[in-house]
């Protein structure tokens, strides 16, 4: 029977009689030690399998989805109508990152199916092999029979070798801000966790057995796998549900406000997931392969798109010295029907004024502003939609005199859009809060979703918001603003697609010393193969009063020695760096500060030094444009000491390398501001022995030496 259908304006014939059968229904593509099988099981189900150097990383896994319609199976009854191969080997350079070029060298199969009974409906499963590992992303075609669909399940499996080490932390719709936990996969059970995180705005978790992605894993035989999504559009986020006895892990989508997951409209694709492997930690972290499943820029000048440094009205509020708000009653008005002030509003001009000045002395090219605009009497936790308008400033910030200031003084201020959630209230009002950024001489953003999400009932990770981000990315590239975001989902590697995307929060940051008890010493060795592996974060490093800081909880201290904070700078890595702490902080240790005035937020090479997740974390990276190398070495509670070899170095070159290290008894928690610093000569054969204090670092500044080495500085042995 052969049937012919006229279908959006195009004929669709033979698309729907029984399909005829490719050669061969399966595939094997290998690249390096990396190699991918998919073959259809006897039921015409996808199946799909990862080996690294002969060992199986991934056992045959499903594929495919339930969809909400009548015919809901997409997962069975298919077969191979066509594999086309390909392969690609290209290099291309980031506006930004962590390294100047990328090589992007892979092998492609795309797996053209189609269900062998009524309807007849097509599915290709896209696949690329690089060196690093494997990512898939399932391709919906044009077709007659799936035109407008919804996505109730997506069946995509990871089924383990074994009872794995983990590095996880819940599988919440709303949140990333948890610590980690490192147990067995047979030990999965996120519920301590969730309750005991009653600091963390807004949390949905109703999946026990639920982690987020990236997740990072260990096997028994020493692999190092990571599991994760690339170009998150269009689509909620995967979050991955563990079976603790067959170690099988299944894509969990994160559900709408009516239980839905995706509404898509043929041709439609979603995001790649993406299984990242190796025998040896440091390679993960070297991996560019979410970045190189991501499209490329879509904008095409990017030059007014500039990583920096910036300091900020900010961590003086997140201490409770000053407040966001400018009253504390948002419901009691003076005579003349006026907020009435409480005498701690941060963002007042002389206070901005200070940072500014700040700023200018110490190169730090910008200054964020949080609490300067009307709305934070009642921010957040009243599910209110109309909070902020985002052009009102409070009265005692002057915009028009703050901006010929900054500009005076060579720096720029920061725009800061908390939306408590309201995303619908942002999204009516982002074209005047652009025009009034674009007027008043702001070129970046910072912005937040503290809160429930309104519309209501949306979670933070679903499709919705995944759309929001992506309307902001397009509309902020518009007006030429960058930005960052705060209570976001994590990244998937968008920041290749949107380079004005330039950082996320979506992790538990150093704010967390402030506001609660703190994130233990091991928090920031996990974060480089969890949070960071999609894209950079918003760490807000270098905290230096690390004792005292918070008046109405004095006991509370950061979990990191000082020097630990400057090496944060180079091993969190991202295009935006606060230099977090109060300008009063700073000159209190302006010796050790002279690291966070020299660092650099962008590079031209990156390497890894040492690394194990949950231990430590080591890395030289080469500041871009220059000849300047700068090592950052954390460690978690444990002291230790790690070897760095400095081959990187040009040959026959001499250089300086100011090193930056715990003081003699210093220890995170006891003496945590015991630091030394220490200035040699080295070249490419020196190995430089840094000795981290429990829960501290190790910071080097390394620069050529262009005269003879200045008296009293010796060659390092
Ligand atoms: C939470 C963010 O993480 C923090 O950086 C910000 O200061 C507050 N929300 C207020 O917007
Ligand atoms: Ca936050």
């Amino acid at each position: 029977m052969k049937q012919q259908l006229v279908f959006c304006g195009i004929v669709f014939s033979s698309l729907l009689t029984v399909p005829a059968l490719a050669q061969d229904n399966s595939v094997q593509l290998s690249m390096g030690k990396v190699s991918l099988e998919f073959h259809l099981s006897a039921a015409g189900s996808p199946e799909y399998s990862v080996l690294f150097d002969q060992k199986q990383v991934i056992k045959p896994s499903a594929m495919g989805f339930v969809l909400k319609d009548a015919d809901s199976v997409l997962y069975t009854d298919f077969v191979v109508r066509k594999i086309e191969q390909s392969s690609k080997d290209e290099t291309w350079e980031p506006v930004w990152g962590e390294v100047r070029s990328i090589r992007n060298h892979y092998k492609e199969a795309k797996v053209q199916l189609q269900q062998r009974n009524a309807p007849f409906r097509f599915l290709t499963i896209e696949f690329r092999v690089f060196e690093d590992g494997v990512g898939f992303r399932y391709v919906f075609p044009h077709q007659p029979r799936l035109n407008y669909f919804v996505v109730s399940k997506e069946l995509s499996a990871f089924n383990l070798t074994g009872d794995h080490k983990a590095f996880w932390i819940p599988g919440d719709y709303d949140t990333n801000e948890y610590l980690y936990s490192t147990t067995r996969i047979s030990e999965v059970d996120n519920r301590k966790m969730v309750e005991a995180s009653t600091d963390i705005a807004v949390r949905t978790a109703p999946d026990p057995n639920a982690v987020q992605t990236p997740l990072m894993l260990k096997s028994a035989d020493g692999l190092y796998i990571n599991i994760h999504e690339a170009a998150l559009l269009n689509y909620p986020a995967m979050q991955l549900h563990v079976d603790r006895n067959s170690f099988s892990l299944t894509a969990s989508l994160v559900p709408d406000a009516v239980g839905n997951k995706a509404y898509l409209h043929a041709p439609a694709k979603t995001p790649w997931r993406t299984i990242i492997v190796s025998d040896k930690a440091p390679d993960l972290l070297n991996s560019r392969m979410v970045l190189n499943l991501n499209e490329p820029s879509v904008i095409t000048n990017t030059g007014w798109i500039k990583p920096m440094k910036f300091a900020g009205v900010w961590w003086e509020m997140q201490v409770a010295k000053s407040t966001w708000s400018l009253s504390d009653r948002a419901d009691t008005l003076d005579a003349n029907g006026k907020l009435i002030p409480n005498g701690k509003h941060g963002a007042n001009s002389d206070n901005v004024k200070r940072y500014i000045d700040f700023a200018a002395k110490n190169g730090i090219r910008g200054v964020l502003v949080e609490g300067w605009n009307t709305g934070w009497e009642d921010w957040f936790g009243n599910w209110k939609e109309e909070v902020f308008d985002f052009v009102t400033p409070y009265p005692d910030f002057d915009v028009n005199d703050l901006r010929q200031y900054a500009a005076s003084k060579g720096v720029e201020l920061i725009m800061h859009h908390e939306t408590s959630g309201s995303a619908t209230n942002y999204d009516r009002r982002m074209d005047s809060a652009f025009r009034f950024m674009k007027e008043h001489g702001y070129h970046s953003v910072k912005t937040g979703y503290v809160g429930r999400i309104i519309p209501r009932g949306e979670p933070h990770d679903g499709q919705w918001m995944v759309n929001h981000f992506e309307r902001m990315a397009r509309k902020a590239a518009g007006y030429q603003i960058s930005f960052e975001a705060h209570e976001s989902m994590r990244p998937t590697g968008l920041h290749r697609t949107f380079p004005n995307w330039m950082a996320s929060e979506a992790g538990r940051g150093n704010e967390y010393n402030a506001f609660s008890t703190g994130s233990p010493p091991e928090h920031e060795t996990i974060l480089p193969f969890t949070r960071l592996m999609g894209g950079p974060m918003d760490y807000t490093p270098g905290i230096f009063k690390m004792k005292g800081y918070c008046w109405y909880a004095p006991e509370r201290q950061m979990h990191t020695t000082l020097v630990k904070q400057l090496a944060l700078y180079v091993t969190m890595y991202s295009p935006l760096q606060m230099v977090a702490d109060l300008p009063e902080n700073y000159a209190a240790h302006d010796d050790a500060f002279q690291f966070i005035r020299d660092v650099p937020v962008d590079w031209d090479d990156t390497k890894v030094i040492a690394a194990e997740p949950g231990d430590y974390v080591a890395y030289a990276r080469k500041e871009k444009g220059k000849e300047n190398w700068f090592i950052g070495a954390i460690t978690d509670e444990d002291s230790r000491r790690l070897n760095a070899s400095l081959s990187f170095l040009e040959k026959g070159k001499q250089y300086t390398a100011t090193i930056y290290a715990d003081g003699p008894g210093a220890d995170w928690k006891t003496n945590p501001e015991a630091y030394m610093i220490k200035t040699y000569t080295v070249d490419q054969s020196t190995v430089l022995k840094l000795d981290l204090a429990p829960g501290g670092g190790a910071a080097v500044s390394i620069k050529p030496l262009t005269a003879p080495a200045p008296k009293g500085v010796a060659r390092y042995k």
